[in-house]
């Protein structure tokens, strides 16, 4: 095998394994939650990110909270240990009720989209999703919810 080769093979390896590890994250199941209400704001375990994949623990990238005291879920996305967003999941356009998939949250109504930090991606939307300050604390999180 010349260099050449060599350098394409291994390209292509590494490319394979990228991409399986992107669809198998994106494979797993969303996971609802509904956090305790308390403080002016919900308390989530950090843990609740935790899942596992062959056996070996890995992140979720959201969790969404549910809860009845709630008029809409809050979506929260895990960026690393002390870094999330917690969106309100109520699009900014005309109210509909918006679907995590992946990085994206989407409004089925007319079509807009909105990336894990709220921006605006894909209208009619034209205004970022609510969101609220989170704070962590001894391996929990605090979401602020004193700004709804
Ligand atoms: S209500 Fe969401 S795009 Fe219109």
């Amino acid at each position: 095998m010349d260099r050449r080769e060599f350098l394409k093979n291994s390209c292509t390896a590494c490319l394979s394994a990228t991409a399986l590890t992107a669809a198998l994250s994106s494979c797993t199941p969303t996971r609802y939650i509904s956090g305790i209400i308390g403080n002016d704001g919900l308390f989530v375990d950090a843990n609740e990110f935790v899942t596992t994949q062959n056996g070996k623990p890995v992140y979720r990238s959201f969790v969404i909270i549910r809860n009845d005291a709630l008029q809409y879920p809050v979506c929260v996305y895990r960026f690393g240990e002390n870094e999330y967003s917690a969106l309100w999941m109520r699009c900014t356009h005309q109210g509909t009720e918006l679907q995590a998939s992946g990085d994206r949250l989407q409004c089925t109504a007319h079509g807009s989209e909105f990336d894990n930090k709220g921006s605006v991606k894909t209208g009619p939307a034209d205004r970022s999703l609510r969101s609220f300050p989170v704070t962590v604390s001894n391996n929990q999180l605090f979401i602020d919810m004193r700004a709804i």
